[in-house]
């Protein structure tokens, strides 16, 4: 039994692994997370029914409350994911986040009980390994599941950004508390003072909210993938705890790839790590930068519009998250097959933080079928702005807002940004003049060289490619 359990967490491990590498390609991304999801599933079941207590020769039993949970679980998590829509995919993702988070402390919470009940009755020491792994699934898993919601509650828009004077220091303050209660239980567990653990947890949870808190404006992105990777870390201590290799490898898959993409985060929004810990950045100053009187803006209308596109070279393709919203990805996909018809070069610049999670807009240009290659990185599409005759913005705002290069008390200063303002022309769809995420006025519609196309980006785009019909 043992050894066919071995091969169920294999399996485990190498589909997680294979269905990672395949999620980083939107081609193949759909079926990377059914193969990683079939192979978890029969990881689940090996222990479920394979597993034995080695001292006892015990199975895990309880079926009754596993099944009933997994039932309740997974009718819960179908519906809720085929409501959900793709605009609140972000929130939803920061919800089952959370919702790790809080089983690895769940986790932690009835092993100390175990072990607490242990010295209770006279029980030899503790193991320190053993301690170790279950103060940091409680630490890690709490600050996950309390910053998720908080993350949860502010991309839905009900929680607002709260910064307070001396937030750096109170937040020290408490990771100090914690690894002080810590270190202290570690050396001198007693019935007596095991109340402690239950301390630790508090403060972990008010640290998660006070440390997601302030953050937001543009910043979202980095702690979201942040507190993931805390999750998958929180989950590998949980793996531990178990001697359970394959909860352990998905703990640290999940773990090294948030902590990855959080660098690439940071990169993309040129913020530095210490400042995410810290929760010192983003947020709560949005209102003070970039807000000063911008002056006109000019419209253009949609059979304007058509012809310089109709007649370009070139165009570049900014999608933003109203692009999403609109749900315009198919329209946008018939305007650039339409365009190159008439033999215009069409491209797509993706900023990475476009839209409210990340590969947001591969994601959803990959739904309507858009060329791969089509998609140009930052970087890359800044090198080729100066080459381009227009460049169309679809809901796109924070993320092509010249402030983050050249106004220092924005709050975007220094994230880089895609420099639409090198093409000759710049097209702008939105609906108004509403800022966008980081709630700041954006100087580019302002521009000599943008004008404005009002309207949702689906109708617009609809208008569009039936005026270029008839150019
Ligand atoms: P935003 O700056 O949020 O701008 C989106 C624009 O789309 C808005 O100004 C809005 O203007 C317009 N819009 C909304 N609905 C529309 C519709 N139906 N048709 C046409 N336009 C519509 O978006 P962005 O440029 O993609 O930047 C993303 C922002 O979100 C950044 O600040 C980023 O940091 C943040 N964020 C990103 C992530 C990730 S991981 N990508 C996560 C959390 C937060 P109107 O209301 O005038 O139409």
């Amino acid at each position: 039994m043992e050894n066919i359990l071995t091969i169920c967490y294999l399996i485990g491990s190498v589909t997680f692994i294979l269905g990672l590498k395949m999620l980083s390609h939107p081609a193949s991304a759909r079926k990377g997370n059914l193969i990683a999801a079939a192979g978890m599933t029969i990881a689940i079941l090996g222990t479920i029914f394979l597993y034995e207590d080695k001292e006892e020769g015990k199975k895990l039993g309880n079926y009754i409350w596993i099944f009933s949970g997994l039932i309740i679980g997974t009718i819960v998590g179908t519906l809720i994911a085929k409501k959900v829509k793709m605009t609140a995919m972000p929130q939803m993702v920061s919800l089952f986040n959370g919702m790790g988070g809080a089983c690895a402390a769940l986790i932690s919470i009835i092993e100390f009980q175990h072990i607490a009940h242990n010295i209770e009755n006279g029980g030899g020491a503790v193991h320190h390994g053993l301690l170790i792994s279950i103060f940091l699934g409680a630490i890690i898993g709490s600050v996950s599941f309390a910053g998720s919601m908080i993350a949860w509650g502010k991309l839905n828009g009900n929680i607002k950004d709260y910064a307070y004077g001396g937030q750096q220091v109170v937040n020290v303050g408490l990771m100090a508390v914690i690894l002080g209660i810590a270190a202290y239980l570690l050396f001198t567990l007693s019935p007596e003072n095991a109340y402690w653990f239950y301390i630790i947890f508090a403060v972990s949870l008010l640290y998660g909210v006070l440390f997601v808190m302030p953050i937001g404006g543009a910043d979202m992105p980095v702690v979201i993938s942040l507190l993931n990777s805390f999750t998958g870390v929180a989950a590998a201590c949980g793996g531990f705890l178990y001697d359970n290799k394959v909860m352990l490898t998905g703990g640290i898959l999940v773990g090294a790839a948030g902590t990855l993409l959080t660098i690439l985060m940071c990169n993309a929004m040129n913020r530095s790590l210490k400042n995410v810990l810290l929760g010192s950045f983003g947020g709560a100053t949005k209102a003070s930068g970039g807000n000063k009187e911008q002056g006109n803006y000019k419209e253009i209308s949609l059979s304007d519009a058509a012809t310089v596109m109709a007649y370009s070279n070139k165009v570049m393709i900014v999608p933003g998250y109203g692009l999403a919203v609109a749900q315009a990805q198919h329209t946008c996909h018939e305007l650039e097959k339409l365009l190159e018809e008439k033999g215009v070069e069409v491209k797509y610049a993706i900023h990475p933080v476009a839209g409210r999670m990340p590969g947001h807009m591969n994601v959803l240009l990959a739904e309507a079928d858009v060329s791969y290659d089509k998609l140009l990185e930052m970087e890359e599409a800044n090198d080729e702005f100066k080459n381009t005759d227009v460049v169309l913005i679809l809901g796109a705002n924070d993320v092509v807002n010249p402030a983050a290069k050249n106004d220092p008390s924005s709050p975007i200063y220094g994230m880089p940004i895609l420099e639409v303002e090198q093409a000759k022309t710049v097209i702008v769809n939105k609906r108004s003049m509403k800022p966008g995420y980081a709630g700041i006025e954006n100087d580019l519609f302002f521009q000599p060289k943008t004008s404005m196309l009002f309207g949702d980006a689906k109708a617009a785009l609809q208008k569009l490619v039936a005026e270029i019909k008839n150019v």
